[in-house]
């Protein structure tokens, strides 16, 4: 069971037409890769003859072909359109084929959709115009995916660290759909030589994590108070083997600086230092400490939307 959508599963750098790239996302195991033009496909990392992976094979100028015996498949429609050692005369039967998933790219990330026939919706849309240095990464976390982003809403701070500045625990306002993704707010401090209280009156800054209902892309934005955007953040998410999370991720930080700002942070900031980590390692204690709270109500608005996965081409 999945979640119908466009999920992004690899940074766009990540997939060339050198070597394939599988990938493990929301249950499905997909080989990506490009042609010489830069199109980028996607298929089942399953050969259809012997069932190898088709990750372990080459990208050649007509798709991908198998490592085992040979057998290439076109990216776009994953048919199959060469055996070696076919006999004079002989054809590829038009059933040989593995299965190819619809892919499109944007905001720097391959998104493949997954779900029943043809899109019926388009690719979400996100005002992500990075003014400046990116930075990017991609890992496998030890965590459930619904788990993930569970704690994405109840604790974002055990997922992910902003320099300088501290999450508290304390929302502001109620869980809020917007656009197809579950936002909430939560206050924010700079941390000092003083170590802050996170019990304070005003924040000065705010984290909006808006987590996605279908596909797997979450936002993340550090602001100051007045909302000027200081630190956003995109994460792709999707359930991998045995229980673990796929990440990739792009952010940069923005090139205005709030008043108030600490030296050090805008020292870090002028050097072009990233400002935000994203955890690859999990502190189960901190997670099991988490309080759940609006992870409750994520779980009921993504579950209307599982459906059994079949063939999508
Ligand atoms: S297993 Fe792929 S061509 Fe035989």
């Amino acid at each position: 069971m999945m979640t119908p959508g466009w999920w992004a599963m690899a940074l766009s750098e990540a997939v060339n037409d050198q070597t394939p790239l599988a990938v493990t996302f929301a249950g499905e195991e997909l080989v990506l890769f490009r042609n010489a033009a830069g199109q980028a496909f996607a298929l089942e990392d399953r050969c259809p003859h012997r069932r190898v992976p088709l990750a372990l094979g080459r990208v050649v100028d007509s798709g991908l072909q198998c490592g085992y015996h040979g057998w290439v498949f076109d990216g776009a429609t994953g048919r199959c359109t060469q055996i070696p050692n076919l006999h004079a005369g002989e054809r590829v039967p038009a059933r040989y084929g593995a299965r190819a998933f619809t892919v499109s790219e944007a905001n720097g990330f391959v998104h493949v959709w997954l779900g029943e026939g043809t899109p019926h919706s388009t690719l979400p849309s996100d005002d992500y115009q990075p003014s400046g240095r990116e930075f990017t990464g991609a890992t496998i976390v030890n965590m459930q995916h619904e788990q993930f982003l569970a704690a994405m809403l109840d604790g974002p701070q055990c997922l992910m660290a902003l320099s300088h500045v501290r999450m508290t625990d304390f929302f502001l306002g109620d869980l809020r759909l917007e656009q197809g993704r579950a936002v909430l707010e939560r206050g924010a401090v700079w941390t000092t030589q003083f170590l802050p209280s996170q019990f304070v009156v005003d924040y000065p800054l705010f984290v909006r994590t808006a987590v996605a209902l279908q596909g797997g892309m979450t936002r993340v934005d550090l602001l100051s108070e007045d909302e000027l955007p200081l630190i956003t953040l995109m994460i792709s998410t999707g359930a991998n083997r045995r229980g673990t999370t796929s990440l990739c991720w792009r952010g940069y930080v923005h090139q205005q600086a709030p008043a108030k700002a600490p030296l050090r942070w805008r020292l870090a900031r002028l050097r072009k230092q990233p400002l935000f980590t994203v955890n690859s390692l999990i502190d189960g204690v901190a997670i099991a400490a988490l309080l759940e709270a609006s992870s409750r109500e994520l779980r009921s608005l993504r579950q209307p939307n599982l459906i059994a996965v079949s063939a999508v081409v």
